[in-house]
């Protein structure tokens, strides 16, 4: 039976970096979501969060990609809509911490047509996946943003939003920026300091056929000394994940050029993905 109900839209509030990293357009992050819903959301926009972003510690016991009761920080959900995994009521609990709504992922393709306590709705796998991805993209650009130096206030500059992200609420970001983006760039602060800097990089293998090796190919200008490890991936199978770095170091007097750019490519015998690296440094 197909129960047809109020449809919601929620437009992710879509920061302004995010928007300019992915190139993304507006339809591309419109994503539809069925429930039937007596509410009207009260604001065009809201921030929106995971369970496992918005966890209250570690440790907790329960599901925390569910949103299971008693895993959630109340801090994190306030104000916010959530996404959870699986429904199994967790609009009582993100109602009783504050939460502006909730999105629920569903494990499989379904029509479903339920109430909830709160503005809530339903999203297929495939886009919940992509709410999911969303969500750490975000995350992992104010890590970036923080290790760049920006503090609180800058980066509420950024993002354009209310929502005022504090650095020492993300985890470090590792390497030099805490990024998974295909390519890596450096800014050089000093041009008289050499040039230092480690990316790591996680990849996942979704070519033809299930086993695969790429071998690493570097090209790089003179004075740029880029090291990739390891310098070959083995995949077994599809889908299967593989993590490499990327070490790069070079002397100050780099004859005045102000933009280095190197060339890394993983090919195995069908196909070739290529990353830039670029350097920029300031003049002297
Ligand atoms: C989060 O954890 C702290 C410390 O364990 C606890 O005092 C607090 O009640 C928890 N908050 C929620 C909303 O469960
Ligand atoms: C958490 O719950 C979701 C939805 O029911 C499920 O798909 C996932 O496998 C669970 N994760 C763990 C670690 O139990
Ligand atoms: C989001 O990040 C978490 C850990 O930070 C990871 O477990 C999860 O697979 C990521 N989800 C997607 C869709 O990228
Ligand atoms: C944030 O950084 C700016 C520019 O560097 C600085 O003027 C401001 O005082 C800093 N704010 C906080 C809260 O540290
Ligand atoms: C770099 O070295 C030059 C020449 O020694 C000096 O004039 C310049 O001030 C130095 N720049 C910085 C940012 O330290």
């Amino acid at each position: 039976m197909k129960i047809s109900g109020k449809v919601l839209v929620f437009v992710f509030n879509l920061h302004l970096v995010a928007t300019l990293i992915h190139g993304a357009n507006k339809n591309e992050n419109e994503r539809k979501g069925i429930s039937i819903n007596t509410f009207s959301p009260r604001k065009h926009m809201y921030s929106l969060t995971n369970g496992a972003h918005a966890a209250n510690g570690t440790d907790t016991f329960g599901n925390i990609s569910a949103c299971d009761s008693g895993t959630l920080s109340e801090k994190k959900v306030k104000g916010k809509l959530v996404y959870c995994l699986g429904n199994s009521g967790q609009d009582y609990t993100i109602d009783e911490l504050g939460g502006a709504g909730t999105i629920i992922g569903l494990d499989e393709e379904t029509d479903v047509a339920f109430p909830f306590l709160i503005p809530g709705t339903f999203v297929s796998p495939k886009d919940g996946k992509k709410i999911d991805q969303y969500i750490n993209s975000t995350n992992s650009y104010i890590r970036f943003l923080c290790k760049e130096g920006y503090n609180s206030t800058t980066i509420a500059l950024l993002t354009g939003g209310k929502h005022r992200y504090s650095c020492s609420n993300f985890k470090p970001a590792q390497g030099t920026d805490g990024l998974n983006y295909p390519s890596m760039h450096i800014q050089h602060k000093n041009p008289n300091s050499s040039i230092s800097a480690v990316f790591y990089r996680t990849v996942t293998h979704v070519g033809h056929g299930s086993k695969s090796v790429f071998k690493a190919t570097v090209t790089s200008p003179k004075g740029l000394y880029v090291k990739v490890i390891p310098d070959t991936l083995s995949f077994h199978r599809l889908y299967q994940k593989k993590s490499f770095k990327v070490v790069l170091k070079g002397s100050s007097s780099l004859g005045g050029t102000r933009i280095l750019s190197a060339l890394l490519e993983w090919s195995n015998s069908r196909h070739s993905v290529k990353s830039p690296i670029l350097v920029y440094r300031p003049s002297t």
